[in-house]
């Protein structure tokens, strides 16, 4: 049976972090949604379609992965995708508490759907949407955090210099 999973996140903006998790997952599962979700405790500084854009252009080319829209549950979002598991990253011990919480949170919701972690890169254990955010808003380098093609447009959105 083909194994389908979602990659849910704000991704406000899309990382090299994300971008390195959404790739770990599509080696490992037949098919990966990548959700875009409204997190309420976030003010984002990019619309949804925006997001979806930049990350359409970031793993566009990975053959086996969809980039979705979603305004509601994640677990809504997963049956109505067919995906079985939810896929985060884990950059560090910290990260633990926040998505061990939205793990049982959503195992409550759905019982059947379960979350996989995924350590990520060592080389991007730093970095987050937020870092991103406060280097480009003071004129900072961010080639190191955002790939090329949609670096540009990030930087000129988010630079208050
Ligand atoms: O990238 P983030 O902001 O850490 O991702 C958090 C996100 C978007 C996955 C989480 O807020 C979410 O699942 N939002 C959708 C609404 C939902 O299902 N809430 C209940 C589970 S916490």
């Amino acid at each position: 049976m083909e194994k389908t999973v979602i990659c849910p996140g704000s991704f406000d903006p899309v990382t090299y972090g994300h971008i390195d998790i959404i790739t770990r997952a599509s080696k490992l599962f037949d098919k990966v949604i990548v959700g875009v979700f409204i997190n309420v405790d976030k003010n984002p500084s990019f619309s949804i379609e925006e997001r979806i854009g930049f990350l359409k252009k970031t793993v566009g080319h990975l053959k086996n992965v969809e980039v979705v829209g979603f305004d509601g549950l994640l677990v809504d979002c997963a049956e109505q995708h067919g995906a079985t598991a939810v896929v985060r990253g884990l950059r560090a011990v910290s990260d633990f508490e926040y998505e061990f919480q939205m793990a049982l949170t959503n195992r409550k919701l759905s019982p059947t759907l379960d979350t996989v972690f995924l350590a990520s890169d060592a080389q991007y254990t730093y970095l987050s949407s937020s870092i991103v955010k406060n280097v480009a808003s003071l004129g900072g380098d961010i080639s190191n955090f955002v790939p090329e093609i949609i670096h540009d447009e990030i930087f000129n959105r988010l630079n208050k210099t």
